[in-house]
């Protein structure tokens, strides 16, 4: 497993996914076209794409005592992640229902169990791993003070602290968003944050849209040095303070997505999260760009399988489909 590279702190959930023409509407019941249930959950699917393009992975979460747990372990192993699990005899682990549309659109119901439960002192048990990583990456499907603790415990070992505010938490607030380096939103969850932290109202389907100015001056108004916002089939957005631009000539730019043959998007953000942590330790040195290239490239992969981890690609089949990622 070699020395700790990137930490992911997050969730594991079972997925139970079904394929439709189009989601039901209120009082109505339709026929699917299949159904199947595997390995997910926001912060498994970013471990397993972080693992998947060759750099050293942590993963810590919480899973209940019971058969999805089993799985969750066995995958694990099998992807060469260092998984840190807390087992909970008193919760179940975390569920996801999941409908995806023809044309890949999903829509996604979790049932959080075990990964509510990751504690504080669990998080801070893992400090040897912090003590040699250099990101961490977290998303919001646990207990919110498990994530706060995993931040700062990055924070004291200067970790780049990378957060994919996905879903947007109750408690999320400003004093969790001082403590990130790089924050991954969507256009909803950009557009969330914009209203609870800024009361600044926006469209998340006119975001895309906007140009460029004023995508960067929204951006600005979150406080975190480095933002980027993923746009589906718009590509992405990046926004950096002037203080650090890591290493990018443009303090904001926009990236096209990368081509796909879209099946299934479950995930799509996720591998664009979890390439990006990866990628800031295999192109350190190099800029910013050269990371999110690469990380848009994962993500449009990760469109073209069926379910969320294992639709992961890696890294020789992302350079074997688009060539090195340089800077040019
Ligand atoms: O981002 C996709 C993931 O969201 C799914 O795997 C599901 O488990 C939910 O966490």
């Amino acid at each position: 497993m070699g020395t700790p590279q990137v930490i992911v702190v997050g969730s594991y959930n079972q997925d139970y996914a079904w394929r439709i023409d189009r989601a039901p509407q209120a009082g109505e019941t339709r026929r699917g076209e299949d159904f199947r249930s595997a390995a997910g959950g926001k912060g498994f699917n970013q471990a397993v794409a972080c693992a998947r393009q060759g750099v050293a992975t942590v993963f810590i979460a919480a899973l209940g005592d019971d058969a999805a747990g089993r799985t969750a372990r066995e995958l694990a192993t099998a992807d060469g992640i260092d998984a840190r699990w807390l087992l909970r005899s008193d919760a179940a682990t975390g569920s996801a229902c999941i409908v995806v549309e023809t044309g890949g659109q999903n829509r996604i119901i979790v049932a959080l169990g075990a990964n509510e439960c990751l504690d504080v002192r669990f998080v801070q048990a893992q400090a040897d791993a912090f003590a040699t990583a250099h990101v961490l990456l977290a998303q919001l499907e646990n207990n919110i003070e498990a994530t706060r603790a995993a931040l700062a415990l990055a924070r004291s070992h200067r970790l780049v602290r990378v957060l994919n505010p996905a879903p947007v938490h109750a408690q999320l607030d400003a004093a969790l968003l001082a403590d990130v380096d790089i924050l991954t939103p969507n256009e909803t969850e950009f557009a969330l944050l914009l209203a609870r932290l800024c009361a600044v109202d926006v469209d998340p389907d006119q975001l895309a849209a906007q140009d460029d100015a004023r995508l960067h001056a929204l951006a600005r108004r979150l406080g975190v040095g480095t933002l980027v916002i993923t746009l589906g089939a718009h590509g992405c957005f990046v926004s950096h303070a002037d203080e650090n631009r890591r290493g990018d000539a443009l303090a904001c730019y926009r990236l096209a997505a990368a081509p796909a043959k879209v099946i299934d998007t479950t995930g799509a953000g996720d591998a664009f999260s979890g390439a990006l942590a990866a990628g800031l330790v295999r192109f350190a040195g190099q800029p910013f760009r050269v990371v999110i290239e690469h990380a848009n490239r994962c993500a449009a992969l990760a469109t073209e399988g069926r379910g969320a981890a294992s639709a992961m690609a890696d890294y020789a089949s992302v350079i074997a489909r688009f060539g090195e990622t340089r800077d040019h």
